[in-house]
């Protein structure tokens, strides 16, 4: 009979590792341990065996019941682990933004064109020492205007050019501007910042005006700073743009919060100079509005203008986006085409 039970222990410890799923197991599990099972019938047996056989026999085959329901036990929870990863892996998602997603019928689109290009004037300036800063969309009349040095009557306040909040004291920034208010009111001068972003202006929209577009807004202050300073600086990052040697050409400009303010042009870069229809047969494109600080804008920030003096600038990213890239409307930057900013992937 231990001989028996021996043969019935091997049978089960061959069988128990192929089996693969829980109901397989319940039923290998009656096999060998149900009511009906072998051991059972093994046990059933011991009514002819002698006193001491019995006992010997009854505790061998305790032994091999325990050792079974542990083996049990153990295959039940190797297949509940199996069929959890399994589960897992069928449902596994790749969520990361590749060009996987194609699988599933849609595209990747690159980088849009302004971040590219904002990222890349970013990077200029760094390495120029110049920090990045951010301003709110949303902004009060204050950091918008008056701060700013501009009086109540001048007609960028004007209610056509202004998307007002209903509160009639918030307005979306029509410049990236406020950045220099909101940059000096955390800063100690000396300091050096740049502020990218979108404005928001209430235009006609047409293939060179968008409502919403985008600026670059820059500032140093120190002691002594002149406009050879600011030449120097707009230069080198017209240059750092274009990858070659960019002349650039100041005129007088009227922006309330600089005295004396210029308009830099700079070398239309298609044509060289010599002309085309893109700068207008001119040879020069209005590249950007710039500066010597207004006393009373370093005042509105908290700097001391009998100390300290600085210049400003405010460049238009959406027209050079248009140059570096060669995009002739607009009006593709908010189109959600994802089949524009796809051809940006490879520059
Ligand atoms: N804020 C001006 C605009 O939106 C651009 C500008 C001009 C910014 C001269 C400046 C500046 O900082 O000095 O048209």
């Amino acid at each position: 009979m231990l001989q028996k039970l021996e043969e019935v222990k091997k049978e089960f410890e061959s069988g128990i590792s192929s089996i693969r799923s829980l109901p397989d197991m319940a039923q290998f599990k009656a096999d060998f341990l149900g009511k009906k099972g072998k051991l059972n019938a093994l046990m059933s047996g011991m009514r002819d065996l002698a006193v001491e056989e019995k006992k010997a026999f009854g505790s061998k085959a305790n032994e091999v019941k325990q050792v079974m329901l542990a083996a049990i036990e153990e295959q039940g929870r190797k297949i509940e682990v199996e069929q959890i990863n399994a589960k897992l892996e069928k449902n596994r998602q790749d969520i990361s933004w590749t060009d996987k997603i194609t699988d599933l019928g849609q595209q990747a689109a690159g980088l849009h064109p302004i971040t590219k290009l904002t990222r890349e004037l970013e990077d200029i300036f760094l390495s120029m020492g110049f920090d990045i800063l951010d301003g709110p969309h949303i902004e009060d009349e204050y950091h918008n205007f008056e701060a700013l040095n501009i009086p109540e009557s001048h007609p960028a306040r004007d209610m056509q050019d202004t998307f007002w909040f209903k509160d009639a004291e918030h307005l979306l920034r029509t410049h990236t501007s406020n950045i220099q208010i909101r940059g000096m009111e955390q800063k100690k001068p000396p300091f050096k910042f740049v502020g990218p972003g979108k404005v928001f202006r209430c235009e006609a929209l047409d293939a060179s005006h968008e409502a919403a577009f985008h600026q670059l807004e820059g500032m140093m202050v120190g002691r002594d700073i002149s406009v050879q300073h600011m030449i120097h600086f707009l230069r080198t990052l017209l240059s750092e743009i274009f990858k070659k040697d960019i002349n650039v050409r100041l005129r007088p400009g009227f922006f309330p919060f600089v005295e004396p303010g210029f308009e830099l042009d700079y070398e239309c870069m298609l044509c060289g100079g010599k002309g085309c229809p893109v700068c207008k047969q001119v040879g020069w494109v209005e590249g950007l509005g710039c500066g010597m600080v207004h006393p009373n804008v370093l005042k509105a920030g908290g700097v001391d203008p009998n100390e300290f003096n600085g210049f400003a600038f405010g460049m238009g990213i959406d027209r050079l986006t248009m140059m570096r890239y060669h995009i002739d409307d607009v009006r593709h930057f908010h189109s959600g085409n994802l089949q524009f900013s796809e051809q940006f992937k490879a520059y």
